[in-house]
């Protein structure tokens, strides 16, 4: 290709719709030292025994890095990711509305997914261990995941982020790790994880700690 070609190719891609793939983009709702933070509670619970959970796996973007980690690292362990695939759940949201004073219009993310896209993005990345479930929080039994060995819990809002605290904890194994994302009151939109969290470890006795601005911690003594 001479330089008048190489301009005019330049020119056209920086105006397609396949710019997206000459200038990548951060697709991650963590910042590079929370995932780092995520692949070592990994690696600390890989002889741990039990299953890796993701609870609330969006469109895949976490679930991908972790097992890249988990591929690079020569871990076996099934994977769990589990979401709606639909955004947030009707009855979640009337509760942040009619008890935590939010609006309606806070929670519009998420809604634009797939458990079918979910798991093309798992085939297009060459991923095989995870096991998608489509399924609401509020009504599957995360209990039937367990043993676990480490649950990433990001479903934002109180009420499913309660309700799934106590079941993943009942099936973590000893020395297991949870991380709550969002444990956080500068969001305010998802402030229900932080106090979710709070009121969890208050109950269980546990020290509340959080670590890089928003993942709460919890660690199941061995
Ligand atoms: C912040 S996103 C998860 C991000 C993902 N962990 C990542 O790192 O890319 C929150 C997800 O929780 C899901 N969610 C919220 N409430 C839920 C519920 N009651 N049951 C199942 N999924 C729910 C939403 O559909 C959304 O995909």
């Amino acid at each position: 290709m001479n330089t008048k070609q190489k301009k005019v190719v330049t020119e056209i891609m920086f105006h397609s719709p396949w710019r997206r793939y000459f200038f990548p983009r951060y697709l991650y709702n963590f910042t590079p030292a929370q995932l780092c933070f995520l692949c070592r509670c990994i690696e600390d619970t890989k002889h741990i025994i039990g299953a890796i959970s993701e609870v609330g796996c969006s469109i895949g973007s976490t679930t991908v890095f972790l097992n890249k980690h988990l591929d690079a690292q020569n871990i076996q362990k099934e994977y769990f990711a589990l979401d709606s695939f639909s955004g947030f759940l009707d009855e979640d949201i009337s509760f942040e509305v009619a008890k935590r004073g939010k609006t309606r219009g806070q929670f519009s993310a998420f809604q634009i997914n797939k458990k079918k896209w979910f798991d093309e993005t798992m085939r297009m990345n060459g991923i095989t261990r995870v096991r998608s479930i489509e399924a609401d929080v509020n009504q599957f039994d995360l209990t039937t995941l367990g043993p676990l060995c480490f649950s990433l819990l990001d479903v934002d809002l109180y009420r499913p982020m309660k309700k799934a605290l106590h079941e993943l904890y009942e099936v973590l194994s000893p020395g297991g790790i949870i991380v709550v994302d969002d444990c956080t009151t500068v969001n305010n939109t998802c402030d229900g994880s932080d106090q979710a969290y709070k009121e969890f470890m208050k109950e269980k006795n546990l020290p509340a700690q959080i670590i890089h601005g928003k993942l709460g911690l919890i660690r199941k003594l061995g």
